[in-house]
């Protein structure tokens, strides 16, 4: 699952990559060992047990224990203003919509044209809503992942992902953000 989460790091030229709910760093491991020496790899995970454990699994990632919502405040204190690759390991259809509206607006600002790459443990369930938000999606089984798994790989986000934001429906967030777009949930 690592493995095909990283295919998109790119061994031969220098990248940004942000990595998404990081957990206790599986796929942060393999992607610090694939990546350009001159990469940088921001892992961000809101447990602060995770992080320590992460960060230590994996001294080249710079970890951030942090809500993925403070995500831009933390890039522009790093000086990050354009990702090359984003992971992510957070359950998107299961968040509330507002923190998918963050996420997907900062990808857009920061990383549009790039990776998006999605785990997954309920293979092809949700490639139809990844389709309403990108042009393109392609879907890298692994059916060894217990359970079996994959992941989508999107690049090129709709002029109208907007209003096609998934998730639950939940109380603004801590920052106040709330998104009433449409009913993006699969
Ligand atoms: C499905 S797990 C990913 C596991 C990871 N790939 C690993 O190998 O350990 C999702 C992770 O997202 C983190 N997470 C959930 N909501 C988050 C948020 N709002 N901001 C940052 N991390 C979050 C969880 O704590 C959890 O570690």
């Amino acid at each position: 699952m690592a493995r095909a989460a990283c295919e998109h790091v790119d061994p031969r030229s220098p990248q940004i990559i942000v990595e998404l709910g990081a957990g206790t760093g599986a796929i942060t491991e393999v992607a610090c060992r694939r990546m350009h020496p001159r990469s940088r790899l921001i892992a961000v995970e809101i447990d602060p047990i995770f992080a320590q454990v992460l960060a230590s699994r994996c001294p080249r990632a710079e970890v951030l224990n942090c809500d993925v919502r403070d995500l831009e405040s933390h890039l522009e204190r790093l000086g990050i203003d354009k990702i090359d690759l984003l992971l992510n390991g957070l359950p998107t259809p299961s968040l509330p919509r507002e923190v998918n509206q963050i996420v997907l607006e900062c990808f857009a600002k920061y990383a549009n044209g790039a990776y998006f790459s999605q785990l997954t443990v309920m293979p092809w369930i949700y490639k139809p809503m990844y389709r309403r938000i990108f042009e393109q999606v392609t879907f890298s089984l692994v059916p060894a992942n217990l359970p079996p798994g994959g992941v989508y790989h999107c690049r090129g986000l709709r002029s109208d992902f907007l209003g096609r934001i998934p998730g639950k429906n939940g109380k603004p967030g801590p920052n106040g953000r709330h998104c009433e777009n449409g009913n993006g949930h699969a």
